[in-house]
């Protein structure tokens, strides 16, 4: 493939007057993990909905897959048939199976045969590690089990994109692990994969590149392990020493402006848990 499997060129979205992606420029080659973080609120989710034209942008350009799906006379389902898209609530049918859930759009977009389909589905459960479920319903599934089936999901419709908005940020802790193996195994095979994510060791291990966004625009982006260990920007670098180190607060929010004496700290703990206490 010659041609970005992504390309955005200054694209803007605004919502009224609030204008939420200020100019974006980007691309994403074939095979590259590109990890998006960043603030709550700085446009992670609306750069995604663009890109696959969930939402229209304002202005600018959005290449997929070769073709450019801002123009409006493109068949944006056409395109949109190759690239999986998962999001942070699974979205499955809860009223069928499994399997039903998976083999759904392969027959009625793809044209498959319902063995086909099944054959294919079978295949994206076990690549997810869950074979042995495919009767099963979704609310008999556990969370993380249930994003894995919205994998297998997209799987199955053979994308040559995925994108992923917060896959894991709903997730009970213990459940995150199994679907950031499965992402990283999908990696790993060579799928082209963006990520917006708070799993900054995901991002460190497994992203090629990392985006950083705030208020609207791409403030940094480089390989994944620069970015998170050595960003350049202040604004990278509060938000990921925020991120990482998540129950440390600064001066200001303590209201104080020394640092806490560690002593001082653990004499006062000390006092107030004297049955806790080695005398
Ligand atoms: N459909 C909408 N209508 C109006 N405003 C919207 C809409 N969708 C998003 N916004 C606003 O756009 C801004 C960016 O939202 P977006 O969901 O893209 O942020 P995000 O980076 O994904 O945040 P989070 O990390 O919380 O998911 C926010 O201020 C949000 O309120
Ligand atoms: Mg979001």
């Amino acid at each position: 493939m010659s041609y970005p499997v992504v390309r955005t060129t200054n694209l803007r979205k605004s919502f009224g007057s609030h204008e939420v992606l200020c100019g974006i420029d980007l691309e994403i080659h074939q095979g590259e993990v590109v990890c998006v973080i960043g603030p709550s609120g700085s446009g992670k989710s609306t750069l995604l909905r663009c890109i696959n034209q969930l939402e229209t942008p304002t202005s600018g350009q959005v290449e997929l897959l070769g073709v450019t799906v801002t123009d409006p006379d493109v068949d944006i389902d056409r395109v949109r048939r190759h690239v999986g898209m998962v999001f942070q609530s699974f979205n499955l049918f809860t009223h069928k199976t499994v399997l039903q859930n998976l083999t759904l759009a392969q027959i009625q977009v793809l044209g498959r045969s319902k063995a086909e389909a099944e054959k294919v589905a079978l295949m994206n459960l076990a690549q997810v590690g869950l074979q042995d479920r495919s009767e099963a319903r979704p609310d008999q599934l556990s969370g993380g089990q249930q994003q894995r089936v919205a994998i297998a999901r997209a799987l199955s419709m053979d994308p040559q994109l995925m994108l992923f908005d917060e896959p894991t940020s709903s997730l009970d802790p213990e459940l995150v692990g199994d679907v950031l193996t499965v992402m990283r195994d999908l990696a790993q095979a060579g799928m082209t994969m963006m990520v917006v994510t708070h799993e900054m060791a995901f991002a460190r291990e497994v992203g090629d590149r990392v985006i950083f966004m705030d208020q609207g625009l791409v403030v940094e982006q480089g390989p994944a392990a620069q970015v998170i260990s050595a960003p350049e920007t202040a604004r990278a670098k509060t938000f990921l020493h925020r991120v990482l180190h998540p129950t440390e607060m600064d001066d200001s929010e303590l209201g104080q402006t020394e640092p806490l004496d560690p002593k001082l700290d653990h004499d006062e703990w000390s006092a107030s848990h004297p049955d806790q206490t080695s005398k």
